[in-house]
């Protein structure tokens, strides 16, 4: 249970146009924002953010919701998940549990630490940047190597890629003479100190790749050097900070995050130069391992936007070492492993300058292999006439499948490795139950896995299907939360205190049922707070269940669509609906009744048919007497919107 009070704090420091905003190019349009929806792909935008209202709405698929909602719905994270994402954006204390006095000092002093840290970092990427665009050495020197590698300016610009000058101190002088503090460039690994304790720079004549965290920020810098030297290293890393664990991180993350969302599938690469090629040429779903084997910290990060997982290493015997290595952690995190590989000698990189971006795509697209199945051919390739090398190799591919946890998909790939290696079935299933019943043997009871880690994180099946359930067709229901949310505060006549007082009458009087879950919900909790006189509408918009949010959202939006045609027409914002509030109100309600009638119109008429069948002709006459009360009731009904919609 998160306490309400740290709910409101965080609703209130995150604004929904802000939370958005880093995901979605917004543009004002009136009291509006709009973009195009992160959530599908589209060319106009059908997005719309209503910061007066706190909500967000997307024309195109449906989707709705607060700011929790939209974190969760784009980090794929659940509720309590996507509000510590929050808090921790906006620098809101979370405390998983109760901490002590020490170790809330120590969080708050290693807060500030990062915090500090972040801001020398800001600086330094800027620092690089401008050496690299502004000054004569980084034009001449770091400029021209991007260029000779293929790399244009706006990929260069969105990478923010930089240049460290060729001298000891370019950076530490500069940092120096604009005031920030030593100490933490030292931290963060900028500038080092030699034997007489002086200070130098730690990137030299090298071009800058920043590593920017999940949400974009720089918080750690790789320098290649520019020409192959024997004496010093080709990278030179940041080391471990309080901003960076290398093994938490994944380049290019930030940049490929919504896209791995939208193609549910990333592609994993070795090195930074891999990545911005691949993302240059237009497939942005790739990010790097950075040249070791993935740690469970970034297929956590993998796991919250996809699945499906498909490695690019390259083809050279080490590279399939690699990629072997690597993979069978994202079996046992339950994902789906496909590997392609390229003509020895040539990465993802290099390949890709080699052959352009229209057969790249195809190229890969041609050789995707499933992991496993490349496993069992690669290795019965390797041992095709020996028989106890073959029935090693066996073990090793059946323990790759057992890494799996869905039990169905592991007899699949049993059966294919059967087919392909040559073995009986039964022989393969055998091996994988005795590795199984070893695997099971070995667990410790309390060891939450990956799979388990990542459903405590991550939106479930059930969230999908309910925000599904969302999308009912009750028009009239919703129109009437809608009125109900927006005007149930306001007076309505002498007859009632005020508007919600008003609805929840007329639907008693009528006995209409809300039939819409969320609806009905709703009605309760207000007629609740009507019974101890504490009407807070504005509550459901920033509610602890978030279906009742996305809903409200959903509802709350009518007003929101973007009809770029009025504008352009009559080069005015039209005015929203609700102007007349009363009108407005009744007749939604009267609109709601109707619906109600024509509802209670059909069962009668599936009575009378059933009546007629069995000829139970009193009974016949008796429906149809009902049949016209109803018909000139809705007949009343809709006289009455006409009149006050013309009134
Ligand atoms: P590569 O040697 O393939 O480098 O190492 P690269 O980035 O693809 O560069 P190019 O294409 O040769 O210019 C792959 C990754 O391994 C890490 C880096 O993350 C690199 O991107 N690495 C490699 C280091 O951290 N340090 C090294 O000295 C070498
Ligand atoms: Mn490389």
């Amino acid at each position: 249970m998160i306490p309400r009070n740290k709910i409101e704090e965080i609703l209130d420091a995150a604004k929904v146009e802000d939370v958005v905003a880093e995901y979605v190019n917004l543009k004002r349009r009136g009291a509006n924002l709009t973009g195009l929806c992160p959530f599908h792909l589209e060319k106009t935008p059908s997005f719309s953010v209503s910061p007066s209202k706190g909500i967000y709405k997307c024309f195109g698929c449906g989707n709705a919701g607060n700011a929790v909602n939209f974190i969760m719905e784009i980090e794929h994270l659940n509720y309590i998940a996507a509000l510590k994402h929050l808090a921790n954006k906006y620098n809101i204390e979370w405390h998983e549990q109760e901490l002590s006095k020490e170790e809330q000092f120590e969080e708050k002093r290693k807060a500030t630490e990062k915090e500090s840290l972040q801001i020398v970092n800001n600086f330094a990427e800027r620092y690089f940047q401008e050496i690299l665009w502004e000054d004569e050495e980084g034009q001449t020197v770091g400029l021209s190597y991007f260029e000779e590698r293929g790399f244009r300016p706006e990929t260069i610009k969105t990478f923010k890629l930089g240049y460290a000058k060729d001298t000891w101190d370019a950076l530490t002088n500069k940092a120096q003479s604009e005031g920030y503090n030593l100490d933490l460039l030292k931290l963060g690994g900028l500038v080092k100190t030699n034997d007489q304790n002086n200070l130098y720079d730690a990137y030299r004549n090298r071009i800058i790749f920043p590593i920017h965290s999940i949400s974009g920020k720089p918080i750690a810098f790789a320098g290649r050097y520019l020409i192959k030297d024997p004496k010093s290293p080709k990278y030179v890393n940041s080391p471990e900070t309080p901003l960076y664990h290398k093994s938490n991180e994944l380049y290019g993350l930030y940049y490929a995050k919504q896209s791995i969302a939208k193609q549910n599938e990333v592609y994993l690469v070795e090195g930074y130069t891999d990545v911005i090629s691949l993302y240059q040429a237009g497939i942005h779903n790739v990010v790097a391992s950075s040249g070791t084997s993935l740690t469970e910290g970034q297929i956590k990060l993998i796991k919250r936007f996809t699945n499906n997982v498909c490695v690019l290493y390259d083809g050279d015997a080490a590279g399939i070492k690699a990629s072997l290595r690597g993979t069978d952690m994202l079996l046992e995190a339950g994902m789906n492993v496909k590997i392609v590989l390229f003509p020895d000698g040539d990465d993802p990189d290099s390949f890709l300058q080699k052959i352009g971006a229209v057969d790249f795509t195809a190229y890969l697209d041609a050789n995707k292999k499933d992991f496993i199945l490349f496993k069992a051919s690669l290795l019965s390739e390797e041992a095709s006439n020996d028989p106890i090398q073959k029935a090693e190799l066996i073990k090793e591919v059946v323990e790759s499948i057992c890494k799996i946890p869905d039990a169905f998909k592991r007899s699949i790939f049993l059966h294919e490795t059967s087919l392909l290696m040559g073995i009986e079935e039964q022989v393969v299933i055998n091996e994988a139950n005795k590795i199984i019943r070893n695997n099971f043997n070995k667990r410790a009871p309390d060891e939450t896995t990956l799979q388990e880690e990542h459903e405590n994180t991550t939106i479930d099946e059930s969230w999908v299907e309910q925000v599904q359930d969302l999308q009912r067709n009750d028009v009239q229901e919703n129109d009437l939360i809608r009125v109900l949310l927006s005007y149930g505060d306001k007076e309505f006549s002498d007859e009632y205190v005020n508007v919600a007082n008003y609805i929840l009458h007329e639907l008693a009087a009528d006995e209409i049922e809300i039939e819409h879950p969320v609806a009905a919900q709703i009605i309760v909790a207000v007629h609740e707070q009507l019974s101890k006189q504490d009407l807070q509408l504005g509550y459901f918009i920033r509610h602890d269940d978030p279906i009742i949010t996305a809903y409200v959202a959903d509802v709350m939006s009518y007003d929101l669509e973007i009809s770029p045609n009025w504008e352009k027409k009559f080069d005015v914002i039209v005015e929203p609906i609700g102007t007349n509030y009363k009108q407005d109100v009744s007749s939604s309600v009267l609109r709601l009744k109707i619906k109600h009638i024509e509802k209670l119109m059909l069962q009668n008429q599936k009575e009378l048919e059933a009546f007629e069948k069995e000829r139970q002709h009193d009974k016949v006459q008796l429906n149809i007497q009902v049949q016209m009360l109803l018909l000139k009731r809705r007949a009343e009904l809709a006289k009455s919107i006409e009149t006050i919609i013309t009134k």
